[in-house]
């Protein structure tokens, strides 16, 4: 396996609309973020990927974007940005802006051309087709709920939208578009960015004649997966924005990929003739969803599950692909409530979770407020919620099925995107110290006890795990370069693995249950001396560790000779 920069390094993901607000507006920015590089600089991450700050009207925070070369009023200004990143680079952190190309917002100048004639030079840069009997050209569902769809007074046609109505999607297979994706990366990166996450890559080529999707829920729209993930023309989309951009450049990139495989991993971060370093895949964050497309349709996560799948994703990678590692970001529930327990268990569960995400094979991503444990939140009333992918659902349950709105509820409060974009818990004070305003939404109100002064001033909290972990990486090769094997592949409560370099060993043993669990070593795992390197309870040094009953959510790492 190649040594690569990227694989040593561990990201920290900034949601800035939630970080750090220093005007009082009640929205994190980009100054406010300055001001944090130095907490950032301690935790001892090496790169920092910002959540989108190009100019947007907000319908999904950023996602949707109407000029990639400018800066959302609320954020700052351009001449912020550079400061920001002079100030990173002074500290050594790298900076991955967030590249949102499968579409832009409506309010891009290329949409307002597009969308005022059938002949304007910008009509074909998006997805437009003439409706069927009076309907929609087909019955693909958008993500964020209702038809993918939206129809056009001005030209009589319909326009496709795989997320909001707000976020037409680009038309890859138009040459003059990808020269002007390309031209603007080329821009930002000769600023001297150091990379890009890539929102939806997977999605930039669809099915020729999109035809209509499977029928597999009720009502008239149905999931298209197969026929925009992965589709006939990504990997040359890849190879062209490769040749034309990557290449040129020493950076870092991650694709954003939903349903992608193992196989189209390896295609896409092949170390050879692969297009990106690596992938975030969504196999191990769909184990507690019902069935394939719906994420509201809650489920206990099973051990054997995760296991399963995260050992394939190691396993097929191994000495071809690289893996990106992550239990949390913006999009997803707070993995300690997911996950681990977020009450009697908080800090073990964490740590535990902690030391899995930070003992596989890839690259590690830490999301904001992670790092001090912070949990889900639990508001009363959906008029707390801010985010549409919610608000929609929550409407179109409540509304046309008829759900209770207790169960919707329910529902909410375990997958809501806002469970993650709750403002940064900075302090006990005001809002948390996030602003000293009206924050956008609404802060969780256990801050006062989960908070990063307090986290800094404790040598055990959540926080001086992560910092440990992060230099036990740097400090230990097999963990970034080792082979992954897993161990005790039946046992329902203990997640055991091994990493291994032809010179060097690492257990480690993780129970993800409130029990306590038997872990016994396989006789095949032999060893004559061992060194413990991280616990999340205080560990008798000479314990043997063949047969162990392990605490709540216990986490030992050991270096076996
Ligand atoms: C994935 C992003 O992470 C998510 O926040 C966004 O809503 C969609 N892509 C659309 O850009």
């Amino acid at each position: 396996m190649k040594k690569r920069w990227w694989k040593e390094t561990v990201v920290y993901q900034i949601y800035p609309r939630s970080f750090c607000d220093s005007n009082g507006d009640g929205i994190g920015d980009l100054r406010g973020i300055i001001r944090k590089l130095d907490y950032l600089e301690q935790l001892g991450v090496d790169v920092v990927w910002l959540s989108p700050v190009y100019k947007s009207p907000n319908d999904d925070n950023g996602y949707d974007i109407s000029d990639y070369q400018d800066i959302m009023a609320e954020f700052g200004t351009l001449a912020d940005w550079e400061e920001l990143l002079a100030e990173m680079h002074r500290r050594g952190l790298k900076l991955l802006m967030d590249l949102v190309v499968n579409h832009t917002s409506d309010e891009h100048p290329w949409f307002i051309e597009a969308r005022k004639s059938k002949d304007n030079r910008y009509r074909d840069y998006y997805i437009w087709r003439p409706g069927q009997d009076g309907r929609e050209p087909n019955n693909w569902e958008s993500f964020f709920g209702g038809s993918a769809w939206q129809y056009d007074e001005a030209t009589g046609e319909y326009y496709l939208h795989l997320f909001s109505r707000k976020q037409p999607d680009l038309n890859w297979e138009n040459p003059k578009v990808r020269e002007e994706i390309y031209a603007m990366m080329h821009w930002w990166l000769k600023k001297g960015i150091d990379g890009f996450r890539m929102d939806v890559i997977n999605m930039l080529s669809k099915v020729p004649g999109l035809p209509d999707a499977p029928v597999t829920a009720a009502g008239p729209y149905q999931f298209p997966g197969q026929y925009i993930c992965n589709g006939p023309r990504l990997l040359e989309f890849l190879q062209e924005m490769k040749r034309k951009v990557l290449s040129k450049y020493d950076i870092f990139t991650v694709g954003e990929t939903p349903l992608a495989t193992t196989e189209h991993a390896v295609d896409i971060t092949h170390e050879e003739t692969g297009h990106l370093n690596m992938l975030f895949q969504f196999e191990h964050m769909d184990l507690d969803s019902g069935h394939a497309s719906g994420k509201w349709a809650l489920k206990p996560l099973d051990l054997l599950d995760l296991k399963r799948v995260m050992s394939r994703w190691q396993k097929d990678l191994q000495g071809k692909g690289w893996n990106s590692l992550y239990l949390s970001n913006h999009d997803q529930p707070r993995a300690v409530s997911r996950f681990g327990d977020d009450g009697r268990y908080r800090i073990e569960s964490a740590k535990m979770l902690a030391t899995f995400l930070h003992l596989l094979q890839g690259t590690p991503y830490v999301y904001q407020g992670e790092e001090i444990g912070m949990t889900n939140v639990e508001f009363d009333s959906i008029a707390d919620y801010r985010d549409i992918e919610t608000i929609n659902m929550y409407r179109a349950y409540v509304e046309e099925k008829g759900v209770d709105p207790k169960t919707v509820m329910a529902m909410v409060h375990a997958k809501s995107r806002d469970n993650a974009r709750t403002p940064m818990q900075w302090n006990a004070g005001d809002h948390a110290g996030f602003t000293s305003g009206t924050p956008w939404i609404k802060v969780n109100p256990n801050y006062t006890a989960i908070n990063v002064e307090r986290a800094l001033a404790d040598p055990n909290s959540i926080f001086r795990y992560y910092q440990k972990l992060i230099q036990l990486r740097k400090d230990n090769p097999v963990i970034v370069y080792g082979k992954y094997h897993l161990l005790l592949d039946a046992h329902e409560e203990v997640y055991a693995f091994t990493r291994t370099l032809p010179d060097d060993r690492l257990l480690v043993i993780l129970n993800f249950t409130r029990d306590t669990p038997v872990f016994a070593l396989p006789t095949h795992v032999s060893f004559s001396g061992k060194e413990l390197l991280i616990s999340n309870y205080l560990v008798d040094p000479d314990e043997d560790i063949r047969l162990l009953t392990l605490r709540p959510f216990e986490a030992r790492v050991y270096r076996l000779r």
